[in-house]
């Protein structure tokens, strides 16, 4: 007997993610190939935004999906997100050439606490979401803090990108193959800050550490490298990732919703208090997912310079928390 359809609101669907994304969603890549969907898309009211998207809902018509067992057009989060199952939350303004991811904190802290209310009010008691849209961590956190009758553990903010470059790297310095690292850990903000941490990381039950042992690589080539990825590919194409976003955020839900088979991944969730991270703080964690649960690794130890590491990132999670508390 085939499975009901789920529900799966994406905002900021017209886009150029959106663009990435929606056919994989549709084709079963994410929430797996027996289980129907049903898109619920969101865009602004913009005439251009909404004409751009029929086209996009034109082109998944076109694909003739057998997963795909309804599509709608919103330009209000009210009924875009009614109750939805999974919403992903794309959309919001793209950092473009020089601009800094605090300049966009102002611009998009509106967005998600509109977002974040409309969730609590008609979305499925169980949704989960993931924010992509940047500063994510910071926007994740606002919508969270906007639908107290939600769980806070179901609001969850993008690091897979992060931790599929991590992953990336270490294959091109090690010569391995990328799908052959394990034990992986983002630790903080979707941002240069953030913590990359393969001192856990096994390749083929090899200590991935030893195989490097190189610490100034680690410091001054690796951290640099992946904390400043997306500022390369906006100097290099123009625009922000678009396709790798979409390819950590079918990732995250699919891990999410079925499981890591004990696997670690990076998510970015509110914290529980796990090392020393202050509570509700929207940082990133090494988990594996069970049950359409997630649970915190425990037990890691934090040497100096991770802790160093892990400190700077969290100030700058504070910060961005304390830009926005005044909009709560
Ligand atoms: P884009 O400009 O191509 O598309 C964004 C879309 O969102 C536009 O179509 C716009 O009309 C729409 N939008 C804006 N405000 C909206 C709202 N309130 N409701 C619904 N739709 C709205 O941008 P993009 O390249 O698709 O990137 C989207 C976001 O993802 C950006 O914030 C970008 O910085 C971020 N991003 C995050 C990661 C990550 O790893 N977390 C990676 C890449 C990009
Ligand atoms: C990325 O990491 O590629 C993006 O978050 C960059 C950006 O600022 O849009």
């Amino acid at each position: 007997m085939s499975k009901k359809p789920v529900r799966v609101a994406v905002t900021g669907a017209a886009g150029q993610i959106g663009y990435a994304l929606l056919f994989r969603i549709a084709s079963g890549e994410m929430l797996g190939k027996d289980q129907p969907v049903i898109l619920q898309l969101l865009e602004i009211p913009d005439e251009k935004a909404q004409n751009a998207l029929k086209g996009v809902m034109m082109e998944l018509e076109d694909c003739a999906f057998p997963l795909l067992a309804g599509m709608e057009a919103h330009s209000d989060p009210m009924t875009a997100f009614k109750d939805t199952d999974y919403a992903l939350l794309v959309g919001a303004r793209p950092r473009g050439p020089g601009m800094e991811r605090a300049d966009l904190l102002a611009a998009n802290a509106q967005i998600f606490t509109v977002q974040g209310k409309a969730l609590n009010a008609v979305a499925s008691r169980n949704v989960k979401v993931l924010v992509v849209g940047n500063p994510a961590n910071t926007n994740a956190y606002i919508a969270m803090k906007s639908a107290p009758d939600l769980p806070a553990k179901n609001f969850t903010a993008m690091l897979r990108l992060d931790h599929n470059r991590a992953a990336s790297q270490i294959a091109a310095k090690t010569g391995k193959a990328v799908g052959s690292i394990k034990k992986l850990a983002v630790w903080g903000n979707h941002s240069p800050t953030m913590y990359a941490d393969y001192r856990f990381a096994t390749i083929d039950g090899a200590a991935v550490k030893d195989m490097i042992n190189d610490q100034v690589w680690n410091k001054d080539v690796f951290l640099p490298t992946v904390g400043k990825r997306g500022a390369a590919i906006i100097a290099a194409r123009g625009l922000s990732s678009a396709a790798s976003a979409a390819n950590a955020a079918i990732d995250h839900m699919r891990d999410w919703a079925l499981g890591t088979n004990g696997e670690w991944v990076t998510m970015g969730i509110p914290s529980m208090g796990d090392y020393d991270i202050p509570k509700e703080v929207m940082y990133g964690f090494p988990v594996t997912c069970e049950g359409g649960e997630y649970k915190v690794v425990q037990g890691l130890e934090i040497d100096a310079f991770s802790r160093e590491c892990m400190t700077k990132t969290l100030n700058e999670l504070l910060e961005e928390q304390n830009g926005v508390k005044h909009l709560l």
